[in-house]
């Protein structure tokens, strides 16, 4: 058994979830998640609402309401997703919290009594209309590196650089578009330069199985040369500094976000009555982590994250326990575009999460955003192939193989398997094969190529129907019944195992396949929401229940087991769906 934490982007609580962050991280952590507990390992997959921060404080502004509420407003809406599409975290909190707060606080000041941390006058864009600075998200310009027209202060959106806001073309604030000045300000800074050793050592040591643009990136990061990055903003939205003297001061958002993944594990096993819990997958060596995150959060998970852990070294160390866990890895996917065009909320430009899980169901959802995932580039969402890869693959490969063998079974063999009697070459041939997928397929998830292991379950899925059309059971059955039981016998135990290959990605569907074959016990445990309370008020979370009978074998259905009545997995699209979603598209100018 192995220690896998699944750590998984921390949305931010500005906007709602669109398909593209879904595909970007949230869904494929879920899959590897799945996949892993279904091996029987030791999983624990968390995260959180990303609470603080100009992204949250620039949404307050914008519609005249505390930061606070925008944040409990969003919090709750990615709970309700997040249960509807089926997105299974171990806990789900947000940094709002104060074990959050105390964690990135001890872990600042780890780095500071280990000499990472310096104190150091910066220059920061300050607004003279508003008497205000303006970190990050508050400023918008040219980016001095790839001439973006419309950067933000913290970063290019077209580039994926870091930047400086003061080195903006032409920068303009936010709020009433005036053009801001440069004003000394004193801020504490993460000591990268120091770091800088310890991370391009890090970055080198056994990356073979990292992603090529991942490490790319991070490895030209380091190249271009690490300098001390400010970890303190002027706000009063977020985490105060743990040091006395600084109001209107807070930790910048990035440096305590990725804190969460360890503050959300400590919690988590706070909740479970077990405080040193979270240590099995942070302080023991064996344990491996994964980060998902889509291609733009890179830098802060391949580069600063590493740093802060290497710096913060032993952090709640117990005698013996060496140092924190570095990510294992970061598989980090590019964007989904949706009809040839980036998506974007603010141009209304977009397919949100919530309304697609609504109309077409979690598992479809889950299956299209799989087979189209931006594992290796951009991918694009496209309505047409959206009802086709639903009609043509999901309904016609695997829903009406389901369908069409278990309600045969069901009805010819009262509600029983059929007993076999001997197989012959080609039933045995066809589970070798099947079987085989356990190998195949879950090298595919194990190396985290979801659409890869999507598509040799399904090409799997295929070699099940070419056996039925050669055998022919609804024929068989008129002339030789004991053929035909032998045909269906081979089926239900193929689909029996290809639906554990296809679990990870089609959780809802296997449930009730492995319902109908199974009875009672369910391959997965169950996502519940819970409500949390601390000195910073009442919460709701999501956790997950542990139980199911997950397993990664074939199947072992005997004749004569009972069958559970069978009904339809999936529907049919009508073509006109996709003309009549993309006429609901309306692409307004920024
Ligand atoms: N909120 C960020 C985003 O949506 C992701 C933060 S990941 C974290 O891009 F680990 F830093 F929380
Ligand atoms: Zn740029």
């Amino acid at each position: 058994m192995t220690n896998i934490l699944v750590a998984v982007a921390w949305p931010y609580v500005n906007a709602d979830i669109h398909v593209g962050n879904l595909t970007g991280s949230y869904l494929p952590a879920d899959i590897f998640a799945r996949y892993h507990r279904l091996r029987g390992n030791n999983v624990l997959m968390v995260s959180g609402s990303d609470a603080h921060g100009t992204p949250a404080t620039v949404r307050a502004d914008a519609e005249g309401v505390t930061p606070e509420a925008v944040y409990q407003r969003y919090h709750r809406r990615f709970l309700d997703l997040f249960v509807a599409v089926g997105i299974s975290y171990d806990l789900f909190t947000s940094t709002h919290t104060q074990n959050h707060f105390r964690v990135a606080q001890d872990l600042f000041l780890a780095l500071r009594d280990n000499g990472y941390v310096f104190r150091e006058k910066q220059t920061i864009l300050y607004s003279e209309t508003e008497k205000r600075y303006l970190p990050d998200r508050y400023v918008e310009g040219e980016c001095y590196i790839c001439h973006f027209a419309n950067a933000r202060g913290d970063q290019c959106d077209n580039c994926g650089n870091l930047l400086e806001a003061t080195l903006l073309i032409n920068p303009r604030s936010r709020i009433d578009g005036s053009h801001p000045v440069p004003r000394e300000t004193e801020h504490f800074f993460i000591d990268l330069g120091k770091l800088a050793p310890s991370i391009a050592e890090f970055l080198v040591r056994e990356k073979d199985h990292w992603r090529p643009n991942v490490a790319r990136f991070a490895r030209n990061m380091v190249e271009q040369g690490l300098h001390g990055r400010p970890i303190s903003r002027d706000l009063d939205w977020g985490i105060p500094l743990p040091e006395p003297g600084w109001p209107g001061k807070r930790l910048y958002v990035w440096f305590e976000a990725v804190i969460g993944y360890l503050s959300a594990s400590i919690e988590w096993a706070a909740l479970e009555g077990r405080p040193e819990a979270w240590k099995e997958w942070w302080y023991n060596g064996a344990a491996r982590t994964y980060y998902f995150i889509g291609k733009d959060n890179i830098p802060f998970h391949a580069v600063i994250w590493p740093a802060q852990l290497m710096g913060a070294s032993r952090l709640y160390a117990g005698a013996g326990e060496q140092a924190l866990n570095l990510p294992f890895d970061i598989p980090a996917n590019e964007f989904m575009n949706l009809e040839g065009k980036k998506i974007s909320g603010s141009r209304h430009w977009a397919v949100w999460a919530p309304e697609a899980a609504a109309t077409y169901g979690a598992d479809p959802l889950r299956f299209y955003l799989t087979v189209n995932m931006p594992e290796a580039h951009d991918t694009d969402w496209d309505w047409d192939d959206f009802v086709r890869r639903n009609n043509d693959e999901l309904v016609a490969t695997w829903g009406n193989l389901v369908n069409r063998v278990l309600t045969f079974a069901y009805r010819h063999w009262e509600g029983r398997i059929p007993e076999p009697g001997d197989l012959t070459s080609a039933d045995r041939a066809l589970l070798t094969r099947i079987e085989g997928g356990l190998e195949s397929v879950g090298g595919r998830y194990e190396a985290v190529q979801l659409r890869a292991a999507l598509g040799e379950a399904m090409a799997l899925a295929t070699e099940v129907n070419r056996y039925l059309d050669q055998q022919g059971p609804w024929f068989q059955i008129k002339t030789d019944r004991a053929a035909a039981a032998r045909t269906i016998f081979t089926a239900v135990r193929a689909i029996d195992t290809l639906n554990v290959l296809l679990a990870p990605v089609i959780p809802f569907a296997a449930e009730a396949v492995n319902g109908w074959l199974h009875g009672k016990a369910p391959l997965f445990g169950a996502t519940r929401e819970s409500e949390v309370h601390d000195e910073l008020g009442a919460r709701p979370v999501l956790r997950y229940d542990r139980g199911g009978s997950g397993r990664w074998a074939a199947s072992t259905l005997q004749g004569g087991e009972p069958l559970g009545e069978p009904s339809p997995l999936f529907r049919k699209l009508l073509p006109e769906v996709a003309a009549a979603e993309r006429a609901k598209l309306v692409s307004v100018p920024d």
